[in-house]
């Protein structure tokens, strides 16, 4: 089975504790593997420093009816992402549903239901949404109602404020002392005990066929990659054509179709895709220099997971290169906890003493990591001042940093138009930073970047001079492919091309829209009656970032007056001007079709343009019908309610 998922392995919790002696499991709720890493992290923590014997597990592989059979010498600690708006991870949605139910059926007749049952609780939220933290808020409450015994605060870390790390590194200190109170823990000098173990295996070579070199699983390597392509097994697809939209000194932006007819995926216009993406050459070769692995970059290595309960993240065996390269978060700011494991292994007491101080002191840490963006390679580089960083077991990094994830990108052209050609539309933003060479720039864009120079031959372009392995582990490839897969979205056209629709996406928020007007175009050109089309959109200069401008003149030749699109240039005058500025100006109309019913959709920055958006809107609504503003709000989310109004936004 390529997930990971044995067959046959008990789903019942109680029997797993039992049989593997363990008191503390740690559940995790996560998507995109954020939750899934804080729990590994708890795991860890409560084993080093309390003598817990900890547990990491996914609660879509367990069942729930016998919570209440758990005895109260162990812990049960959930993380919880919520998703989208509130709702469970896809994982979650089966345990979310028990637990949560009216009548939930447990299998003994304690009284009250959990009276047994201890818990721990974090989540993963983003304030800029609507429904903040309500997974863990929901649990939390859920599990009181039962009986259940919380031990510390419900914690909730905030995506949305960027302060999620210390959210979470000042939630956690409360909650251990809690616990070792209620379990009677003695606290001990933390010593680093690995989960994996790493074994060189000198009789195997990075070209043996069984040595994995970035590929995902098993069919990728044995070249029998199949379908289903899902989160645990990318297709391969090759790239047909990438150009750049515009280009401005700080900003490139990508066009690049994606070809799917080789694979069963299939799409619907609104969804996303997720790029697989590779670290950049400098970056693994920065890393693997400062903790002087360079030598034996290519030595071949077994990772083997030290406790029954803890999965290796991913295949084996391989070598260093490739999992700096294509499996670990190394670019990722690094994280103060994380410096604080790694203060033991300095090569010097100096060193140590600054490593120790940062990992204690929240404000020296960020003053002093922050300005500079560090990655975990360019922090010690800096702090180790030269020396190498030799005494630190391979397996602290596996442990430590997060497993490298897929991407997610708004696909910008419509299913219907091009059901086997995915675009996708991407600005690369270089940052400078005072006193750094090189700008920072995201790992997955910048990514795509290089595949596009590379397949119009400019293999080392500047000043993106960054080298990436683009055709594939092993040069498998001929000409440019990047892995995928797809994830469904509920971000969707009315199924009635006739009702109208506004949108508002300024930036790379238009990517979407491109598909949407894309499709009502085609819908049009078929002969079907197609309602008002109107787009909201913005940028800087019309004669610098405005995207596809001329594809939008073709769409409106076969929509004619049905489509309008509106532009909001904030860099052309001496005042800003924004697409909600542009909305209000429309008031009238907006009033208008939202009384035809017309769906509305927002698609970009999530933490200040779609809160902006929702509040104009809201203001329009009420003047428009003599409301009151608070009863405008409500208007609004009565529409969200109903998917009237509709969002794809991130922060
Ligand atoms: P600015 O960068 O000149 O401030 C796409 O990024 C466009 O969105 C740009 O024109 C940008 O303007 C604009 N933008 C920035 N902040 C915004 C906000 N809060 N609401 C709407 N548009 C915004």
């Amino acid at each position: 089975n390529t997930n990971g998922v044995k067959a046959g392995r008990t789903r019942n919790i109680v029997e797993k504790l039992e049989e593997t002696g363990k008191n503390c499991v740690i559940f995790y709720g996560s998507q995109t593997g954020t939750a899934e890493d804080y729990a590994s992290r708890l795991a860890k923590e409560g084993k080093s420093r309390f003598g817990l014997d900890t547990m990491v597990a996914d609660l879509e592989e367990y069942d729930f009816d016998n919570l209440d059979a758990i005895p109260d010498d162990k812990v049960i600690m959930f993380v919880l992402a919520t998703y989208g708006e509130g709702e469970p991870t896809d994982n979650a949605v089966e345990f979310y549903e028990f637990i949560t139910a009216d009548d939930v059926t447990l299998s003994e007749s304690n009284d009250p239901a959990l009276g047994n049952l201890n818990y721990v609780a974090f989540g993963l939220g983003n304030n800029t949404y609507e429904h903040y933290n309500s997974m863990v808020r929901n649990v939390d409450k859920a599990l009181q109602k039962l009986g259940a015994h919380r031990i510390g605060d419900a914690g909730e870390g905030d995506d949305g404020a960027g302060t999620m790390e210390e959210d979470f590194l000042a939630w956690k200190d409360p909650m251990w002392a809690a616990l070792a109170s209620k379990m009677s823990l003695e606290e001990r000098e933390a010593v680093y005990e690995p989960i994996f173990g790493i074994v060189e295996r000198d009789n195997l070579t990075p070209e043996s066929s069984e040595v994995y070199l970035g590929e995902p699983n098993k069919m990728h390597l044995e070249g029998t990659a199949k379908s289903p392509f899902n989160a645990h097994n990318p297709y391969i697809a090759p790239v047909v054509e990438s150009r750049e939209l515009f280009s401005a000194k700080d900003r490139n932006c990508l066009h690049m179709d994606i070809d799917v007819s080789g694979s069963n995926l299939a799409y619907q216009t609104g969804d996303h895709i997720a790029i697989w993406p590779t670290n950049p050459g400098e970056e693994v070769d920065r890393f693997l220099d400062v903790i002087g692995l360079t030598e034996k970059r290519n030595n071949v290595i077994s990772v083997k997971a030290l406790e029954p309960t803890a999965k290796v993240p991913f295949p084996a065996p391989t070598t260093y290169d490739a999992i700096i390269r294509y499996h670990l978060e190394v670019c990722a700011p690094v994280s103060r906890q994380f410096v604080s494991t790694l203060a033991a292994f300095s090569p010097t007491e100096e060193i140590k003493a600054e490593m120790t101080r940062l990992g204690n002191d929240k404000d020296y840490f960020h003053n002093k990591t922050g300005p500079q963006f560090y990655n975990i390679a360019r922090l010690l580089a800096t702090i180790g001042k030269g020396e190498k960083w030799s005494n630190i077991p391979f397996s602290a990094f596996i442990e430590g940093l997060n497993k490298l994830q897929p991407r997610y990108y708004s696909i910008s052209s419509s299913s219907l138009v091009q059901p086997k050609k995915i675009s996708i539309t991407a600005v690369v933003e270089s940052q400078m930073i005072p006193g750094r060479k090189d700008p920072f720039r995201g790992v997955t864009t910048n990514y795509l970047f290089a595949l596009k120079q590379k397949q119009h031959g400019d293999p080392n372009p500047e000043p993106f001079g960054q080298t990436y392995e683009i055709a594939g582990p092993r040069n498998k490839y001929d000409g440019i492919h990047v892995p995928v897969h797809l994830r469904h979205s509920n971000f969707k056209l009315p199924s009635d091309p006739g009702k109208p629709v506004i949108m508002v996406g300024p930036g790379t928020g238009v990517a979407p829209f491109r598909g949407f007007v894309q499709e009502r175009a085609n819908q049009a050109q078929n002969g079907a009656e197609v309602g008002r089309t109107l787009l909201f959109f913005g940028c800087r200069k019309s004669t610098e970032d405005f995207m596809y401008e001329s594809e939008w003149a073709e769409y409106k030749k076969a929509l004619g007056d049905k489509f309008e699109m509106i532009t909001a240039f904030s860099r052309e005058g001496n005042k800003k001007v924004y697409v909600q500025h542009r909305l209000k100006e429309r008031a009238k109309e907006v009033n208008e079709l939202l009384t035809q019913k017309a769906f509305f959709y927002v698609c970009g920055d999530a933490a200040n343009m779609a809160r902006e958006v929702n509040a104009v809107l809201a203001q329009i609504i009420a003047e428009g019908r003599g409301l009151s503003e608070q009863k405008g709000e409500e208007v609004v989310k009565h529409m969200r309610a109903a998917n009237q109004y509709q969002e794809d936004v991130w922060s």
